[in-house]
């Protein structure tokens, strides 16, 4: 069944009994055994929840991997991935990326002994050069990253650390299984942040992780249910339905995506734009290659922070908030937001800095979200 398809029918006429269209929420904590020693295979909602066990099988599925797991927030599921390493190991991570993923593993797993180095992924001769023998254990990727949208040559990075013996992470968040999925190009683990283009709605918290073969089904379930980090049945739930439309939205998103870096491109105010899909983009070519589109997410930079200041009081249609992926268009300064956990010299280093605005484009039309656009960044011009 091709991708669209499965992705419809996420949950449907999964209750056997009542043959229910929507997958019912299990709203419960616990399950009555039938005797002692028998289980219904249902025995508490931490280890396995029906409501929840859908939406796992159906990221499983989508992603093309052994199984699923669903998380609280996309936090919680990198710290369930994370919690595979520990003292000693030391892990290559994307240089440009979500600032929480920068801070869970500065502030919580270098103080378990766990070290990081940051590493730009589009060259392939500073990743290699980056593993320590016998230390590095796995790569953690981004592509494309937050908000740099720089592209990662994934089947290349995949084969290199699976020849070291590494495992390769891949954060899908951006992208989705609609657009590209990791795993068949050779990644071990994708993780989520299901809040965004998953959820679609910016209505619901979660995360989910698909592993590529059960012996790290295995790892993450047992992590998973140990630390009892899961998403809660009614949340599950909103998940399975904001999954049915994910098709639709990616396509409307990034044609309106698309036509916005354009507009922006043509703009005299701006300065730069960051989009995979614009013909100079330095990771267009791989990202024709690895993915089936170039997504919802582009950044631009305007002349100073004053500008990014007004751009953002004046915009109307789009709204000044942090997150993405969401059908509402969102402008997001990543300096302040999703990057402020980021040492402002790493920031400058990478180029996060004041002058650079995030868009998450969603699927109003395109001449509201432009023409938003127009009057936010002529204002800013008049200051
Ligand atoms: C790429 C990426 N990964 C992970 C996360 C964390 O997800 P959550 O906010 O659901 O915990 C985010 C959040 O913005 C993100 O953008």
């Amino acid at each position: 069944m091709n991708i669209e398809t499965r992705i419809t029918h996420a949950g449907l006429c999964t209750d056997s009994v009542t043959g229910a269209i929507s997958t019912p929420i299990y709203q419960t904590a616990t399950f009555r055994h039938p005797a002692v020693g028998v289980s219904t295979g249902y025995d508490y909602s931490r280890t396995v929840n029906p409501t929840r066990q859908v939406l796992e099988n159906v990221m499983a599925d989508l992603e093309g991997g052994d199984r699923g797991f669903a998380f609280a927030s996309g936090m919680g599921a990198i710290t369930t991935v994370l919690m595979m390493f520990s003292n000693g190991d030391h892990l290559l991570v994307s240089d440009d990326l979500y600032g929480g993923t920068y801070r869970v593993l500065e502030r919580n797993f270098r103080q378990l002994g766990i070290t990081v180095d940051y590493v730009d992924m589009t060259q392939l001769e500073s990743v290699e050069a980056a593993i320590i023998p016998g230390h590095t254990k796995a790569i953690l990727i981004e592509t494309p990253t937050n908000p740099l949208m720089k592209i990662t040559d994934l089947a290349k990075v995949s084969a290199l650390a699976r020849s070291k013996g590494l495992l390769t992470i891949v954060d899908n968040t951006f992208m989705t299984p609609y657009l590209q999925r990791p795993i068949e190009l050779g990644a071990d683990v994708v993780v989520h942040s299901g809040t965004k283009y998953l959820g679609g709605h910016n209505d619901v918290l979660s995360g989910v992780v698909v592993t590529a073969r059960p012996e790290l089904s295995e790892k993450i379930g047992f992590i998973q249910n140990s630390t009892g980090n899961v998403l809660g049945p009614q949340d599950s739930w909103l998940m399975l339905r904001g999954i049915k439309t994910l098709s639709l939205r990616m396509e409307k998103q990034q044609q309106n995506a698309a036509a916005i870096a354009e507009w922006l491109v043509k703009n005299p105010h701006v300065k730069q734009v960051y989009y995979p899909g614009l013909p100079g983009h330095p990771g267009r070519e791989i990202q024709v290659k690895q993915s089936n589109g170039f997504g919802a997410m582009l950044s631009f930079r305007v002349p100073d922070a004053a500008w990014v200041e007004r751009i953002i009081n004046r915009v109307k249609v789009i709204t000044y908030a942090e997150s993405l992926g969401g059908v509402e268009t969102l402008i997001t300064y990543p300096m302040k937001q999703t990057h402020g956990d980021i040492p402002a010299e790493i920031r400058q280093k990478i180029g996060v800095t004041d002058d650079l605005i995030r868009l998450s484009v969603g699927i109003e039309h395109i001449d509201d979200l432009i023409g938003d656009l127009e009057q936010a960044i002529s204002g800013g011009a008049k200051g």
